[in-house]
């Protein structure tokens, strides 16, 4: 199925604060490679058949190129992000922005702290929210209020997996792959029990930010690291499209963090 995207080009990236352990300011980040594989997600992204959008960069906001912390867009409507540390706070408001700018009506501005996509991943009738290290659970609450559909609390519990997006991904609108590791006893059991099929991923798959992927229900466009999450992607049937992010991971992120879904 086609998709509608909207990323953000890295022109500003760099490593400058530590707000996840996966970030190494002292290390830094070669920002002209960042845009390289960046670039190369994006055509992926359109050989594919998608559509990407792209919103404009804004200097001193190194993290903008991770579009999926920007909003969470379902049925149209636009539940807007409110960053959990300062140094991403102006993102919020820049990315609402452009959803108003572009003709979206229902948007709402959120009273709680939410990172968007990175937090709250939409199937066909529910969305599961992820909190413990960045999105209050107040605003899992208000997203439902807002979107009209159930939307399942998980706890993460390990800090390397700070966004749900770093443990779990949507393979189609029904089943999803996911590192058990990443969450609290209780919500692994329920897991398991919406998901009596889900693809487990190892550790190994989890630390390359194997589960930062992004799927159409057909390909799967996923770190070229993740060995063996990628063999068992095959066996399922689905399509399995490697990139190389390396860059943008010294940031945390990995293919979903660059990708916004706007749902019609
Ligand atoms: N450096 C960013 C942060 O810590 C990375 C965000 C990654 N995005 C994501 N959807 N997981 O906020």
């Amino acid at each position: 199925m086609s998709k509608h995207y909207l990323m953000c080009r890295p022109d500003h990236f760099a490593v400058e604060y530590a707000i996840n352990p996966w970030m190494h300011p002292e290390a830094g980040a070669d920002r002209d490679r960042a845009i390289l594989q960046w670039e190369t997600l994006r055509k992926v992204y359109l050989e594919l058949g998608h559509e990407v959008s792209l919103i404009e960069p804004i200097e001193g906001l190194p993290d903008m190129v991770f579009a999926a912390n920007g909003a969470l867009v379902v049925r149209g409507r636009v539940y807007g992000a409110r960053f959990t540390y300062p140094q991403r706070a102006a993102e919020g408001p820049a990315y609402l922005n452009w959803f108003t700018s572009n003709g979206y009506e229902r948007v709402c501005e959120p009273a709680f702290t939410n990172e968007g996509e990175g937090d709250f991943l939409t199937l066909d009738d529910v969305i599961l929210a992820g909190t413990g290290f960045r999105t209050d659970i107040t605003a899992h609450k208000e997203a439902q209020e807002f979107l009209g559909l159930p939307v399942v609390t998980l706890q993460l519990v390990d800090p390397r997996f700070y966004h749900l997006d770093t443990a779990l991904f949507p393979l189609n609108g029904h089943n999803v792959a996911y590192f058990p590791g990443a969450f609290s006893a209780g919500s692994q059991e329920v897991l398991r029990t919406m998901f009596p099929e889900a693809v487990i991923a190892t550790e190994d798959d989890a630390t390359v930010l194997g589960l930062n992927a992004v799927s159409d229900g057909t390909n799967v466009v996923i770190n070229t690291e993740a060995a063996d999450l990628q063999l068992e992607l095959k066996r399922r049937g689905f399509e399995v499209v490697p990139v190389d992010l390396s860059e943008l991971r010294k940031a945390g992120g990995g293919p979903k963090c660059c990708t916004l879904e706007i749902r019609g």
